[in-house]
């Protein structure tokens, strides 16, 4: 067992202001399987709230987990007062809560910070066991591009704008593969201007991809019924243009 992923309070941080560029493709359809739950809802990897807030303030049952006491942070200075009883720092390898949720949710490819399968096995089991009857739980996961699998990404930058007026911040991405493995080793370099001068900073984190039928198998060794593979977030099929895996399991 690996140590968790946690993401330094640079990056959380920062992290709001980038993904509303560069991540609006999962939205509405996270939103609507929230908001069209009846019962208690769980996000796994609930990170700054990207879901969570609008779930919440719409009057969805929802709670949250997170790993990251940093991103939490982000989440919880956004967040009524009223509400933080909704959200807990736990690891999803540990997942141990009171209830039983109808759905439980982890968007954005946070399933991808598993890097070993015992990781994997023991969170859909874990998640398994937080389901009611009949419950689902949904996941994404980016379809595997081979090219980056083969030959990496060599520092892309991939946001470059203002985090506040007058406030540059880039961010430039790189990946080393590690293809046996389905690893993408990645450092991603943020600069931005503070009121004393340009700061840099470095995240070294990894990626573990996926592929189709290893999905299928995965899900059929843990407690959960896998009941359909999407090809996008408007629920097409997949397809060789399928960018996107969006998985749904159930209980029982
Ligand atoms: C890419 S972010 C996604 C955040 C949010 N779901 C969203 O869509 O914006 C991945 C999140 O998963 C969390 N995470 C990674 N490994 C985890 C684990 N083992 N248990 C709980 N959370 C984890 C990270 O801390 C991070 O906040």
């Amino acid at each position: 067992m690996r140590n968790p992923s946690e993401y330094p309070a640079t990056i959380a941080r920062f992290y709001d202001v980038i993904y509303a560029h560069l991540r609006t493709v999962d939205r509405d359809f996270f939103l609507k399987k929230i908001l069209g739950t009846k019962g208690p809802v769980l996000e796994i990897g609930v990170g700054t709230g990207r879901f969570f807030l609008d779930a919440v303030n719409d009057g969805a049952d929802i709670y949250g987990i997170d790993v990251s006491a940093t991103m939490l942070e982000q989440l919880r200075a956004k967040l009524d007062k009223s509400l933080h009883h909704r959200v807990f720092r736990q690891d999803a390898r540990s997942l141990n809560l009171e209830k039983k949720f109808d759905l439980v949710v982890a968007p954005f490819r946070v399933f991808s910070h598993l890097i070993d399968v015992e990781d994997q096995l023991q969170v859909l089991n874990n998640i398994h066991d937080h389901l009611s009857p009949g419950g689902k739980f949904i996941f994404d996961l980016y379809v595997p591009d081979l090219g980056i699998l083969q030959h990496g990404i060599d520092e892309q930058i991939d946001f470059d704008g203002e985090y506040a007026p007058g406030k540059k911040l880039r961010r430039v991405v790189s990946a080393r593969p590690d293809f046996i493995n389905q690893i993408s080793d990645i450092t991603m370099t943020l600069t931005w201007d503070e009121d004393d001068g340009l700061r840099t900073e470095q995240w070294h984190t990894s990626m573990r991809f996926f592929f189709r039928y290893e999905l299928e198998h995965l899900i059929s060794r843990s407690k959960l019924t896998l009941e359909h593979i999407y090809g996008d977030y408007e629920e097409h099929e997949l397809s060789g243009e399928s960018k996107d895996f969006i998985i749904v399991c159930r209980r029982g």
